[in-house]
C-alpha cells in the first residue's frame, strides 16, 4: 500500500504548453508534453491527495479520479487556476506558459502578399500564473514552481523562488544531458525557501514528482 501521506490535502496542478492563437489557423506555442506535471498529478493522487489538473493541449492520460479541466490559451489557464487557488492546500505549476501572444490578426486566414516579403507580428505579455498565486498565498498553502534555465541555473532560480513568493522551486538546465522537455526523465536542482539545495541526477519524471512530494509533505 502507498503511503498515504497526501490524504484530505486538495492539489492543483497545471501542466503542458498553452497555445496562443494569431489567425484563424496559426497559433504560438511550445514543446511541453506535460510529462511532468502528469507525473505529478498521479504522484499526489496516489499518495491520497484530491488532485485538479488544468491542462495546456496534451494528450496525456490520467486517472479519472483525476479531475481534469481543460484550457488552451495563457489567458484561459491563468483564470482556471486563479479560481481554483483560494480551495487549495497546494499547488505545483509545471506548465510551459507561453510569456507573450500574438495580438489577433483577426478570425480570417491571413494571406501572405508574397513569397519574398518578410512578416512582423506584435507580441503582447501573457499574465504569470506562478506569480499571480504566489502573491495571493495564504498562510498553510504551499506553492512549487519549475523553472528551465540555460544558464546561471541557481541564480536564475533563486531569483524566481523570491519574486514569485514560492516554497520550492524545481530548476532543470535546458542545455547538455538530461533536457526535459518531450523527455522521459529530468534533472533538476531543487532550492527551498528554507534555504534546501539539492541536486539529482538525471531520474525519470515519475521519480523526479515523488522526491518533490517526499520534500513537501515531510518538511
Ligand atoms: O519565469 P519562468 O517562466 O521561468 O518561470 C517558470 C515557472 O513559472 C513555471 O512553474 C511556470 O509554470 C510558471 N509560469 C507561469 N506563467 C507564466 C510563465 C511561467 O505560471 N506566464
Amino acid at each position: 500500500m502507498t503511503k498515504q501521506d497526501m490524504a484530505g490535502k486538495r492539489v492543483l496542478v497545471n501542466l503542458g504548453p498553452t497555445r496562443e492563437p494569431w489567425d484563424a489557423v496559426r497559433y504560438l506555442s511550445n514543446a511541453s508534453s506535460g510529462t511532468m506535471g502528469g507525473a505529478v498529478a498521479v504522484a499526489a493522487w496516489l499518495r491520497g491527495a484530491e488532485v485538479t489538473v488544468v491542462t495546456g493541449p496534451v494528450s496525456l492520460w490520467l486517472p479519472a479520479a483525476i479531475s481534469r479541466q481543460c484550457v488552451t490559451t495563457a489567458q484561459e489557464m491563468f483564470t482556471a487556476c486563479t479560481d481554483l487557488w483560494p480551495g487549495m492546500d497546494m499547488a505545483c505549476l509545471t506548465a510551459a506558459v507561453a510569456d507573450y501572444r500574438p495580438k489577433p490578426y483577426g478570425e480570417r486566414k491571413f494571406k501572405k502578399a508574397s513569397a519574398e516579403a518578410g512578416l512582423n507580428i506584435e507580441l503582447l505579455p501573457n499574465p504569470d500564473i506562478l506569480k499571480a498565486l504566489g502573491a495571493c498565498k495564504l498562510a498553510g498553502q504551499t506553492l512549487v514552481g519549475f523553472a528551465a534555465e540555460s544558464h546561471d541555473l541557481e541564480t536564475h532560480a533563486r531569483a524566481k523562488l523570491k519574486a514569485k513568493n514560492l516554497d520550492l522551486i524545481v530548476a532543470n538546465s535546458i542545455v547538455g544531458e538530461g533536457g526535459a522537455f518531450d523527455s522521459p526523465v529530468n534533472a533538476v536542482t531543487v532550492i527551498g525557501s528554507d534555504g534546501r539545495l539539492e541536486t539529482w541526477p538525471s531520474l525519470p519524471k515519475p521519480e523526479v514528482a515523488w522526491r518533490i512530494w517526499d520534500i513537501v509533505s515531510n518538511p
